[in-house]
């Protein structure tokens, strides 16, 4: 990943009255970020080492939850093959409430122990759905969705939210997924404040 700098020209700050095309203007041509599309040939180990290391230039000097969570969402959304959905929800009280995606809009609220999220909560593991279909009491967000995996994100031996991935394609997600999800839900919880 690329990591490139990018300011607003002078004068042109939000709220400053310049016309609205110009207000974005930015220095460089160039993408901030540079998220290629993951090679078939890649083995799933590999592409998470490389998400890894990604996340971690991502995370480089920002602790705030909101921003690191969306960027996780939307890198994760690019970078990983066959997602149609992919974010957080964050535990408040006895519901998760949805925080950054990438996706179609989704489901606002989800009380602990419903659907797969709240089940992932309730049960305190990472959980795989090769069909959702078959997953008793699944909420469905987008219709196309067909297989999920969610991870808990923990803090001091607590459960903080979740990170939640979903796919149009049946049994997308595997141990190797699994894997690669705890360990970049783990380094996202390392690297940002509570929520
Ligand atoms: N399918 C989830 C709901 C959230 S969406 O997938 C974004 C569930 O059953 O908890």
């Amino acid at each position: 990943m690329q990591r490139r700098s990018a300011r607003l020209r002078k004068g042109e700050a939000a709220g400053s009255g310049v016309a609205p095309d110009e207000s974005v203007a930015i220095e460089e041509e160039a993408p901030m970020f540079d998220v290629p599309p993951p090679s078939p040939d890649l083995l799933k180990g590999d592409l998470y080492d490389r998400l890894r290391r990604d996340l971690t230039a991502l995370f480089m000097g920002e602790r705030d939850p909101i921003a690191n969570a969306a960027n996780m969402a939307a890198l994760l959304f690019h970078g990983l093959p066959d997602l149609n959905w992919a974010g957080f929800y964050v535990l408040r009280g006895d519901d998760l409430v949805l925080g950054p995606f990438q996706g179609k809009p989704a489901c606002v609220r989800i009380a602990v122990g419903r659907g797969v999220c709240g089940a992932a909560v309730a049960r305190g593991e990472t959980l795989v759905v090769r069909d959702v279909h078959a997953f008793p009491g699944h909420i469905a967000c987008d219709g196309t969705s067909q297989s999920e995996l969610v991870a808990p994100l923990w803090r001091e031996g607590r459960i903080a939210g979740v990170l939640d991935l979903d796919s149009s394609r049946l049994n997308r997600f595997d141990e190797a997924d699994r894997r690669g999800c705890e360990a970049l839900a783990a380094l996202f919880m390392a690297a940002s404040d509570p929520f």
